[in-house]
């Protein structure tokens, strides 16, 4: 048996193929550049994109929309659940826990089938707001807030979460934001999602495991500890000094860095601009100052570029959501990349079984219990 090449971290494997996305000359989702969606769509017409392959034309959308907004409803005992769930559970564990009980509820749960799959990724796009949105107010002993269906993806999570309808200004900086996160290749989550599935499991077995990958601060855990950063840094007249400190203790600046971009992340400056104007909205604009003085030493000491969570853990601190929804928010987009990703994995499946390299030691023969 030959020994494999040996990549730590993967790193540069080309581990399958997909018709979903590239980052190959510049992101793009289904052919279409992300700067391009961002500009032109909504999330809702983003998601439809992955999850069918084409753009929809209006009333397509209109049907599409109707559908998920008719599916944004959790069934009572999970409400149940997640008030029962320890005070300290945080929002991302909790809507981990969530998709996994929605699995037994789900009626095309053990249907691999693409429709089936098709039915239970709109489901869950429609869920997983309504979940976050749950739980938050459970926590908070708010009283529950129903699901509109007029809203759009972005406006109704909003609504649910604050009782009260969002400006429209922040609907569109929180829906650029879902765009950018919807979908990004085989990054971690993504590729846990179709690891679980090429075992033949099923969709929510995936999610519920996607979701695990995300919470890591290497991932999507990275834009709750964008905030720590800044105020750690503590203002723009300090943030030189806190960073070269920080790099000289060879800690990582969370929000920079990437594995594949290694001269900046496109997503990252599409979204800074909705960063600063919600920051001026808000009539603070410290972090985004801040932000800009560790963007120039990062660049200057490490060679190194935000990634998109830079600008996302800014905005949605801008826009007044509490930190540890950050990540839930990131899920809440994701979720149409995933079920993209498990449905084309499945489409063509074989078993994803790489192999390691040992470093273990050398053969050796088992003493009886008493000699060892
Ligand atoms: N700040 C400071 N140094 C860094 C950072 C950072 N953000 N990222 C990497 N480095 C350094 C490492 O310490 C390492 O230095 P060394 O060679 O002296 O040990 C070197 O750069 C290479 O780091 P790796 O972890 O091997 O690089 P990799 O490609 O595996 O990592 C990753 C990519 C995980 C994103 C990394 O850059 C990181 O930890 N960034 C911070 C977390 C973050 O922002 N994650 C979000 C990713 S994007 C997303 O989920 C939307």
């Amino acid at each position: 048996m030959t020994t494999p090449a040996y990549s730590p971290g993967l790193e540069g494997v080309v581990a399958g193929e997909t018709a979903v996305c590239t980052v190959e000359g510049g992101l793009s989702y289904r052919g279409y550049a992300v700067g391009d969606l961002a500009e032109h769509c909504s999330f809702d017409e983003v998601a439809f994109l992955l999850l069918h392959g084409e753009l929809p034309g209006a009333a397509r959308l209109k049907e599409f929309n109707t559908g998920v907004a008719a599916a944004r409803r959790l069934p009572p005992p999970l409400k149940e659940l997640l008030a029962a769930l320890p005070k300290w559970t945080t929002p991302l564990d909790a809507l981990r826990t969530a998709v996994s009980a929605l699995g037994h509820f789900d009626q095309d749960a053990a249907d691999n089938s693409h429709d089936a799959n098709l039915r239970k990724s709109e489901r869950l796009l429609a869920q997983i707001p309504v979940a976050i949105a749950d739980h938050y107010r459970l926590v908070k002993g708010l009283p529950q807030v129903l699901a509109r269906q007029d809203l759009s993806h972005a406006a109704n999570f909003l609504y649910m979460l604050r009782g009260a309808e969002a400006s429209p200004e922040e609907v569109k900086a929180l829906d650029v934001s879902l765009i950018l996160y919807a979908e990004h290749e085989f990054n971690a989550s993504t590729f846990a999602a179709r690891v679980i599935v090429s075992t033949l499991s099923d969709l929510h077995s995936g999610v519920t495991g996607a979701i695990g990958a995300l919470k890591g601060p290497l991932h999507g855990g990275a834009n709750e500890k964008v905030m720590d950063i800044l105020l750690a840094a503590g203002g723009k007249d300090g943030a030189e000094e806190w960073t070269r400190a920080a790099l000289a203790r060879k800690e990582r600046i969370m929000g920079f860095g990437h594995r594949v971009y290694k001269t900046g992340d496109v997503r990252a400056g599409i979204l800074k601009a909705h960063a600063r104007a919600a920051a001026e909205a808000a009539g603070d604009a410290t972090w985004e100052d801040t932000a800009d003085v560790i963007e120039r030493v990062m660049a200057a000491e490490k060679n190194m570029y935000p990634n998109l969570d830079w600008p996302a853990g800014r905005l949605y601190h801008a826009m007044k959501l509490e930190i540890p929804l950050f990540t839930p928010i990131f899920a809440m987009a994701r979720i149409a990349g995933w079920s993209a990703h498990i449905m084309e994995q499945l489409e063509n499946n074989r078993l994803i079984r790489p192999r390691a390299l040992y470093k273990g030691p050398d053969r050796r023969t088992v003493k009886p219990i008493a000699e060892r």
